[in-house]
C-alpha cells in the first residue's frame, strides 16, 4: 500500500495542475466530474489523517470561519496610483516627459489592460501563500487572506528561488459571475450591486469567506516584489515569470517600441474591449526597465514611469419615450425605458432597464425626461440620472394588472417585484420554457426566444410538458422553421431526457434552486417523489438547504399545477431518480450530523469538512432523523432539541474517534 503522506501529496499536485490548467489558463483537460472525483479522494484521505492537512492543500480553499472584522497590515512598500492619460494628447505628453527625464537614452514600454477591479497584494514564504492585503489607503490595507483563499485563480503553492515575495495584481468579477450574482439578488429582493468592480470589492470584503468563494472572483497579477522592490530587471520580465510560476497573468500585454505602438494598442482594445469577459477601462502604460523606472521616480501620488490611459465612460444622453413593463419567468414585473435610440461606444442602444419601480423613484424619473444612460457590466444598459426634466413630462405607474394576461398583480412585503399571480400567464410561460430549455439546464439548443413565442403564442405549447409531444410537423408549420432545423429541435428536445436529476429540478425553475442546490437536493434525497414529499425539516437535512430554499421547494411541489406538471415530465421519461457520484462506503455514510456550539480544536467548517469527506451529511437543524449531534461550548437550542428527541450526543473527540475508526 501506498504510504498515506505521499498519495496525498500526489492528489494535491494532479489537483493543482488542473487547477491552473482550468482557473489561470482557461484550458482545463478533466471533466468538472473527474474534477470533483479527485478533489473528494483527497478530502477522503485527508479526513483519515487530518494531521496531513496543510494550509496550501487545494481543499484548504473553502475553509475559514467567519471574523469579527478586519485586521489593518502595512504594505512592504506603497501601492500607488496612477496617473491619468485622458486622451491621445494626455498620452504624448506623457511620453515627451518620460524621453526628456530619460534625456535621449533609448527605452521601451509595456502596455497591459487596465482591468477595472481593485488591487490587492499577496504574500509567499517558501513557495506558500500567507497572506492577502486589499490596497487600503495605499500604506495600510486589510488583511483579507482567508477571503482570498477562496480564489481559485491565485495559486496556494507557486515554485520560486525565492524565499519570500510578494504579487500585485487586481481582483475582478467577470460579468457573467457579475450577472449572475445581481440576478440572485434581485431574487432575493436585495440591492443590485451597481457594476463588477463594486461587487467585486463588496465580495472580498465579507467576513464570510464562504460568500468571497460562491462569488468566483479572479486575480490577475502584474508586479512581482521582494522587500517592496521589484525583483527582476524589467517589467516584461516579471510579468513572464509570474506566469510562470502559475499565476494568472493577462494575456493581452505587448511590448512597444514608441507611443506610437502604445496608441494603437489603445485603439485596438478601445474597439475589442466588449469581447472580454472582464471590463477594462483602459490601458497601463508602464516603461519596462526597471533601473529607468528608478531613475524616474515618483511624484507624491504616482510613479512617472507609468500612466493609465483611460477609455471614455461608456454613457449617453438620450430621451425616455416610453415605459413599457415585462414579465419574467417568476412573474416579477421590470419596468424598461424606450429610448430615442442612441450609440453608445459602437452600440445603437434602444432600451435601459430600470430594475423596478423603487428604482424609478430613486432617479426621480418620468417619461419625456433627457437621461444619461451607461454600458456597463449589465448586458442590458442602465440609466444613471435623470440630465433635464422633460417638458411635458409624464409619471410613470407601474400597473395593478398583468400587461399580458390581465391577471392580478401583488407586491409581497420585503419584495421590490411586483409579481403577476398567473402561473399560466403566457409570458411566465415563455420565460420558464426559455429557463428550460437553456445551457447548462436542460440544454436544448434550437429552442430560442423567436420559437417559444411562436409555440406559446399559437397555444401549441401551454405548459412545459408539451414540448414532449411535439412534431417535427408542427414545428415545419412555424415561420422560419425548415425541415432540418424542425428536425433538429425535436431531436435536441428527445435527447434532453437522459439529463440527471438536479438538472430536471433547476429546469422547474424553483426559486432559490440552481443548479448547486439541486445537486445537493439529489444527493440527500435520491428521487424527484422524495424531495417531493419532504417536509421543510427533511429539506433542511440536504447541504446548504436553509428555512427559505425549504419555503420555496415545499410550496412548489404543492402547487397542483406543479404536481401535474411534473406526472407529465415523468411520463415523458425524464430522469426522476439520481445516482450519487460521491464517493460510498465512507465510515460515516448515511449518517446526518448536526454541530453545535464551540467546538475545542476544529472550526465548524473544518468538522463539517471531516464529516462530508468520510461520507457523512451536516445539516442546520436538528430532527428525528439526525443521528447525533456534535455539541462544543455554549451549545444552545440544539443541544435541547437533540436531547428532547433522544438524539445522541457526541463531543469532538467522540467525533473524531469515529473519523478514524478502522
Ligand atoms: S499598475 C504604481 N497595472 O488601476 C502602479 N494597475 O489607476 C499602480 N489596474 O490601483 C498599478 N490593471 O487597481 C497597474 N495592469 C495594471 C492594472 C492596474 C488595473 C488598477 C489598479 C490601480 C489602478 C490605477
Amino acid at each position: 500500500m501506498k504510504d498515506p503522506a505521499q498519495e496525498i501529496d500526489e492528489l494535491r499536485d494532479v489537483l493543482r495542475h488542473h487547477e491552473h490548467l482550468y482557473y489561470v489558463l482557461d484550458q482545463p483537460e478533466i471533466s468538472d466530474a473527474e474534477y470533483d472525483a479527485l478533489m473528494r479522494k483527497l478530502q477522503a484521505l485527508e479526513a483519515q489523517h487530518p494531521g496531513l492537512v496543510t494550509p496550501d492543500s487545494p481543499s484548504q480553499r473553502v475553509g475559514g470561519k467567519p471574523r469579527e472584522g478586519f485586521v489593518k497590515v502595512r504594505h512592504s512598500s506603497v501601492m500607488l496610483s496612477l496617473d491619468n492619460a485622458l486622451n491621445e494628447e494626455e498620452l504624448r505628453d506623457f511620453d515627451r516627459r518620460v524621453r526628456e527625464l530619460l534625456d535621449g537614452e533609448e527605452f521601451h514600454y509595456v502596455a497591459e489592460l487596465k482591468m477595472d477591479g481593485l488591487s490587492m497584494a499577496t504574500h509567499f514564504e517558501n513557495g506558500q501563500f500567507v497572506r492577502a492585503i486589499t490596497r487600503g489607503d495605499g500604506s495600510v490595507g486589510e488583511d483579507v487572506t482567508e477571503n482570498a483563499r477562496t480564489i481559485r485563480s491565485l495559486p496556494l503553492r507557486v515554485k520560486s528561488d525565492l524565499a519570500r515575495f510578494e504579487v500585485r495584481g487586481e481582483t475582478v468579477m467577470n460579468r457573467k459571475a457579475f450577472e449572475r450574482l445581481n440576478g440572485e439578488r434581485e431574487e432575493r429582493g436585495l440591492p443590485r450591486f451597481a457594476n463588477p468592480r463594486n461587487a467585486a470589492a463588496g465580495s472580498l470584503r465579507v467576513l464570510e469567506p464562504q460568500i468571497t468563494a460562491s462569488r468566483r472572483l479572479d486575480y490577475y497579477t502584474y508586479f512581482l516584489l521582494a522587500g517592496g522592490e521589484p525583483v527582476r530587471g524589467s517589467h516584461w520580465e516579471s510579468l513572464e515569470e509570474m506566469a510562470r510560476m502559475g499565476f494568472k497573468v493577462n494575456p493581452y500585454r505587448q511590448q512597444c517600441r514608441d507611443v506610437e505602438e502604445a496608441l494603437a494598442f489603445c485603439a485596438a482594445w478601445e474597439t475589442r474591449r466588449e469581447d472580454l469577459p472582464y471590463e477594462i477601462d483602459g490601458v497601463v502604460l508602464k516603461v519596462d526597465s526597471v533601473a529607468q523606472q528608478q531613475r524616474l521616480g515618483f511624484t507624491a501620488k504616482a510613479p512617472r514611469w507609468a500612466i493609465a490611459y483611460k477609455y471614455p465612460a461608456r454613457q449617453a444622453v438620450t430621451t425616455v419615450e416610453n415605459i413599457e413593463v415585462q414579465v419574467g419567468r417568476t412573474g416579477a414585473l421590470t419596468p424598461v425605458a424606450h429610448l430615442k435610440p442612441v450609440e453608445v461606444s459602437g452600440v445603437t442602444v434602444a432600451r435601459a432597464t430600470l430594475h423596478n419601480e423603487d428604482e424609478i423613484e430613486r432617479l426621480g424619473l418620468q417619461i419625456g425626461d433627457e437621461v444619461v444612460i451607461e454600458r456597463s457590466g449589465d448586458v442590458i444598459p442602465k440609466v444613471v440620472r435623470v440630465r433635464a426634466q422633460g417638458s411635458s413630462r409624464k409619471p410613470f405607474r407601474m400597473p395593478a394588472e398583468c400587461p399580458v394576461c390581465g391577471s392580478k398583480v401583488v407586491r409581497e412585503e420585503g419584495e421590490a417585484a411586483r409579481r403577476c399571480v398567473n402561473a399560466n400567464c403566457p409570458a411566465r410561460l415563455k420565460e420558464s420554457i426559455l429557463h428550460f430549455s437553456s445551457r447548462g439546464v436542460m440544454n436544448i439548443d434550437g429552442l430560442g426566444e423567436a420559437l417559444v413565442d411562436q409555440l406559446v403564442d399559437r397555444q401549441i405549447v401551454t405548459n412545459i410538458a408539451d414540448l414532449y409531444d411535439l412534431t417535427a410537423g408542427q414545428l415545419m408549420a412555424l415561420d422560419r422553421m425548415g425541415e432540418k432545423s424542425a428536425a433538429n429541435v425535436i431531436r435536441n428536445i428527445a435527447n434532453s431526457r437522459t439529463n440527471p436529476l438536479p438538472r430536471v429540478l433547476t429546469a422547474l425553475g424553483i426559486r432559490f434552486v440552481g443548479e448547486r442546490t439541486a445537486v445537493f437536493l439529489a444527493e440527500a434525497f435520491g428521487t424527484m417523489e422524495r424531495i417531493a414529499a419532504a417536509d421543510r425539516d427533511e429539506l433542511q437535512q440536504a447541504e446548504e438547504v436553509g428555512p427559505k430554499v425549504a419555503e420555496e421547494v415545499v410550496n412548489f411541489f404543492r402547487e397542483p399545477r406543479n404536481q401535474e406538471l411534473l406526472n407529465r415530465l415523468r411520463a415523458a421519461g425524464l430522469q426522476f431518480t439520481y445516482e450519487s457520484t460521491r464517493p460510498k462506503g465512507g465510515l460515516l455514510e448515511g449518517l446526518t450530523f448536526v454541530l453545535t456550539g464551540t467546538l475545542p480544536t476544529l472550526s465548524r467548517d473544518d468538522a463539517k469538512k471531516l464529516i462530508e469527506a468520510a461520507g457523512g451529511k451536516v445539516s442546520s437543524a436538528v430532527s428525528k432523523k439526525t443521528s447525533f449531534v456534535v455539541a462544543g461550548e455554549d451549545a444552545g437550542s440544539k443541544l435541547a432539541k437533540a436531547q428532547e428527541l433522544g438524539v445522541p450526543v457526541l463531543t469532538e473527540q467522540q467525533l473524531i474517534e469515529r473519523l478514524s475508526a478502522r
